[in-house]
């Protein structure tokens, strides 16, 4: 097992790993995802209906998502989203159908490959009002208060400095601008083993935090009427679910390290984050 420490940059290892996954060279291994399988049946396990899926490039969703925030987004004709580790687009181009051509989404991610791939496709199906920049979610590529609602799914996990993650949400978004997010986060503690495996980290587990820092993270921020729900990762088995039979998932590259008697669903469920920026 290779471990963080092993890894002195994470983030170049994280940007490798889902280089070869925009390019297909690591069969859809992300984000807990179930790596194997159907991605549409995915989604739609995750909370994204069938109609949702046919107005998207089905490229796009490459199965590394932990939830829908677009369906806790509200989001109007002619707003401006911007959604933070973008990917291939899949929210994007969700969020793009809702905003209409008054409205405008941007895309950020620090994968190369992934912003290929979301150009490629906006290109290919003509859509014209998504954008998508390459840059890091600390460092946004975007002026201050320009955005109506900030998106992303699951990818705050994967930032080594979340509390920079907020403050840059904060400066970007307009006064009374919304946040809505899905991401991992932890109900306890995972075992340090596991917290130390590199696997874990790209994979959306190791670099999760417990909900109640989630909170503290996005209070410390300056939110106001901030609401976080926890649900049911579909990725992860919970204790008593059965064997997974997925050879390449994180849970079996960590099953081991986690306390006798537990799952990976014991440990990771998906958070969904609502907050606003106070407005002036
Ligand atoms: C698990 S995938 C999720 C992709 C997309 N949100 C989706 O649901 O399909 C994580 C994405 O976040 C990007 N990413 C990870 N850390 C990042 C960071 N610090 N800054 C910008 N992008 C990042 C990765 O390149 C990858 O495309």
């Amino acid at each position: 097992m290779k471990t963080k420490e092993t890894n002195g940059n994470i983030s170049k290892v994280v940007r490798e790993a889902y280089g070869k996954i925009a390019r297909g060279d690591l069969p859809g291994c992300g984000c807990g995802c179930p790596c194997s399988g159907d991605s549409r049946e995915f989604a739609q396990l995750l909370g994204y209906s069938g109609n949702e899926l046919s107005v998207i490039p089905a490229e796009a969703n490459l199965a590394l998502s932990c939830g829908n925030p677009t369906a806790i987004a509200a989001l109007k004709e002619g707003e401006i989203v911007l959604d933070l580790g973008s990917g291939a687009g899949f929210d994007c181009f969700l969020a793009a159908s809702r905003v209409g051509k008054t409205g405008k989404v941007i895309g950020v991610d620090m994968t190369p490959e992934m912003i290929e791939k979301a150009r490629s496709l906006a290109e290919r199906d003509q859509i014209s009002n998504v954008e998508f920049r390459l840059g890091e979610i600390e460092n946004l590529p975007v002026a201050d208060n320009c955005v109506d609602v900030v998106i992303s799914n699951c990818v705050i996990n994967l930032s080594q400095d979340k509390e920079r993650v907020f403050r840059e949400i904060h400066r970007v978004l307009k006064p009374g601008g919304r946040i809505a997010v899905s991401d991992m986060a932890l109900t306890r503690e995972l075992p340090e083993a596991a917290k130390g495996s590199i696997e874990a980290y790209v994979g959306c587990v190791a670099g999760a935090v417990l909900v109640e820092k989630y909170r503290e993270l996005v209070d410390g921020a300056g939110f106001t009427d901030v609401r976080l729900d926890i649900r049911k990762y579909p990725g992860f088995p919970v204790a008593g679910d059965g064997s997974n039979d997925n050879e390449n998932s994180v849970e079996n590259t960590i099953a081991d390290m986690l306390e006798s008697g537990l799952a990976l669903g014991d440990y990771v469920v998906t958070a969904y984050l609502t907050a606003r920026k106070r407005p002036v």
